[in-house]
């Protein structure tokens, strides 16, 4: 069986020096069909493996659950990497960052009374060692001494940017060993002395993230590492978009050259990432460094392979500076599809939300407010009575993260996370009060991890605190299910279902407009394509061909806004922005 070790100054693969060229795909990113492409266009890059996060919150959105279907298929994808003749880097966290929806870190997890993340706390390690368990499982097989592509795991993720007990690191470090993986273990840090020092664990090599001035950096690298060969753990060759914010390229010559820098003095790496993806569903994360700022769907991250699969200039930039360094396999032509003309179709048949709130969920009674998480929903309806004499205010905490008010079933207002809006004013203080809330992606960095969604209270009106709620949770799953038993409405105001229906020839990839919408969600045959808003950056969606089918096809909008325009319009290229405001 292959071996693969941790030498004097380089990695050894067989007992010989081995350059790890290594890519980020994460397979949760990608749609399961498309895999093996991302990862042939990678090994044409020059690469020799793929690394993937694992986000412990998908396969376990609820405790005691390990969901492995689909876009989950962990062990399928690391087989498609062994096919392409590549190896595989896993990084299972516990903690992955990777601007997804709390790092990775299911939600439910944070509920349990004085649970300690990302510490030696016996709830969260007796959580950690369930998913580890499960996880560990499908990595152990595929290790390169048994026979796999898996040459290397890491431990934690950035650690020194977040805590510094090394009893936990320490732990998690032997139930990799307790599980069976033999293969070498690494940690990342940005290279900083205090994260190094912090992040890092005695006997496990050191790796570092960053994406310039590569010399200096390992040069820090090396001061924490005394022997052992170095690596960039992320090279970081893009970035990732917030709402409202420009659209983040990189030159691909100076992200070249940088690469060129940092194979030059004989170190490995991992470009974050050769293929970025897409937040389909309601992945994405957020940031808050006090200002809330989630993250949009498309990941694309400017990386050599598009979100769309397609080769930009950054990919032949890359591959020539590969080639001076390793055996490049010759570049194919690829068939050149023929283009895709722009064609559009027209949303009908409303379903509005407060027309018939029954049919898109159960409702419950409440004494307290609940928070979205109380819910297990990330977009619910929250319903009170009140019985004031008006006008009124009503303001609470902190709304996490958006909530559209109602009085009597008219548009009052939106209370925004991300404005700081803690308070509104109600015109009466007698009526129905409507709110609904939507969770806009956890926060996946820092210190707001894991905190709870909704409506953070006390919520007050006037000077009193209404009780008696009435909550909905709303299962987005199941919008595009709404017209088999909803009787449709008269478009009017407040979140709408809208479909369309559209016939293609052959499935092929598209990208969906939005900009004459508002804010909302889309589903493709009941794919969600994930989130939409008008103020961009990104104005398209990415449509993977393989969610579409040839016949007729289904698009599904749930618009929270306004719909300027009924019309779904498909075009083969992406909008992803201005890159500066
Ligand atoms: C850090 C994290 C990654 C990712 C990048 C930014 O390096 O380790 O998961 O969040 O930042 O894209």
């Amino acid at each position: 069986m292959p071996d693969f070790a941790i030498g004097e100054s380089e990695f050894l693969l067989d007992g010989k020096p081995f350059q790890i060229l290594s890519g980020a795909l994460h397979y949760f990113r990608i749609h399961p069909d498309q895999w093996a492409d991302r990862i042939e266009k990678a090994r044409l890059m020059g690469l020799n493996t793929i690394e993937t996060y694992v986000p412990w919150n998908a396969h376990s959105p609820r405790r005691g659950v390990f969901d492995t279907t689909g876009m989950l298929d962990l062990e399928l994808f690391l087989r498609r990497v062994a096919e392409a003749g590549l190896h595989a880097i896993v990084r299972p966290g516990p903690y992955i960052c990777a601007e997804w929806d709390n790092g990775g870190l299911p939600s439910w997890l944070f509920r349990q009374p004085g649970v300690g993340v990302r510490r030696y706390e016996p709830q969260y390690l007796a959580a950690v060692g369930e998913y580890f368990s499960e996880v560990l499982r499908i990595v152990r097989p595929l290790q390169v001494d048994q026979g796999g592509p898996v040459l290397l795991l890491q431990v934690e993720n950035e650690y020194g940017a977040f805590g510094n007990d090394s009893t936990y690191l320490k732990w998690l470090v032997e139930l990799f060993r307790a599980q069976g993986i033999t293969v070498p273990l690494v940690t990342v840090d940005q290279p900083e002395d205090a994260m190094l020092t912090a992040g890092g664990i005695d006997g496990v090599l050191r790796t570092g993230s960053f994406g310039s001035r590569s010399v200096e950096r390992l040069a820090t690298l090396r001061a924490h590492q005394p022997t052992g060969p170095l690596m960039c753990m992320e090279f970081w060759d893009g970035w990732f978009d917030h709402w409202g914010g420009p659209h983040h390229t990189t030159s691909a010559a100076e992200a070249a050259a940088e690469l060129d820098a940092l194979l030059s003095t004989g170190a490995s790496v991992n470009i974050y990432m050769v293929h970025g993806g897409t937040n389909f569903g309601l992945t994405n994360g957020a940031n808050d460094k006090g200002v809330y700022r989630p993250t949009v769907t498309s990941y694309d991250y400017d990386a050599p392979v598009d979100e769309a699969g397609r080769l930009t200039a950054k990919f032949h930039a890359f591959r020539e500076v590969i080639a001076r360094h390793a055996p490049v396999p010759p570049l194919p032509e690829f068939d050149v599809q023929p283009p895709v003309p722009e064609f559009s179709a027209t949303l009908g048949e409303p379903i509005r939300l407060l027309d018939r709130p029954d049919s898109w969920g159960a409702w419950r009674a409440h004494e307290d407010l609940p928070s979205l998480d109380d819910l297990d929903a990330q977009f619910a309806l929250y319903r009170t009575q009140l019985d004031l004499d008006g006008p009124v205010v009503l303001q609470l905490d902190e709304v996490r993260d958006r909530a559209h008010v109602f009085l009597d079933g008219d548009p009052i207002g939106v209370l925004s996370r991300e404005d700081h809006d803690r308070a509104i004013t109600l015109p009466r203080g007698r009526g129905r009060l409507d709110l609904i809330v939507e969770d806009q992606g956890r926060v996946n960095y820092g210190s707001r991890i894991g905190e709870a969604k909704g409506l953070i209270g006390p919520l007050q009106v006037g000077t009193s605190t209404p009780s008696a709620w009435q909550t909905l949770a709303i299962d987005l799953d199941a919008v595009p299910e709404l017209w088999r038993t909803t009787l449709q409405s008269t478009a009017g105001v407040g979140p709408t279902a809208y479909r369309a229906a559209f016939t293609i020839e052959e499935p092929t990839d598209l990208f969906l407009r939005t900009d004459a919408w508002g804010k909302g969600f889309a589903w493709i045959n009941g794919f969600c394509l994930g989130r939409y808003w008008r103020r961009g950056p990104q104005h398209t969606l990415y449509i993977p061909g393989p969610a579409l089918r040839a016949g007729t096809n289904e698009l599904v909008v749930l618009e929270l806004d306004t719909l300027a325009d009924t019309t779904a319009r498909f075009t083969p290229t992406a909008e992803l922005g201005p890159t500066e405001l």
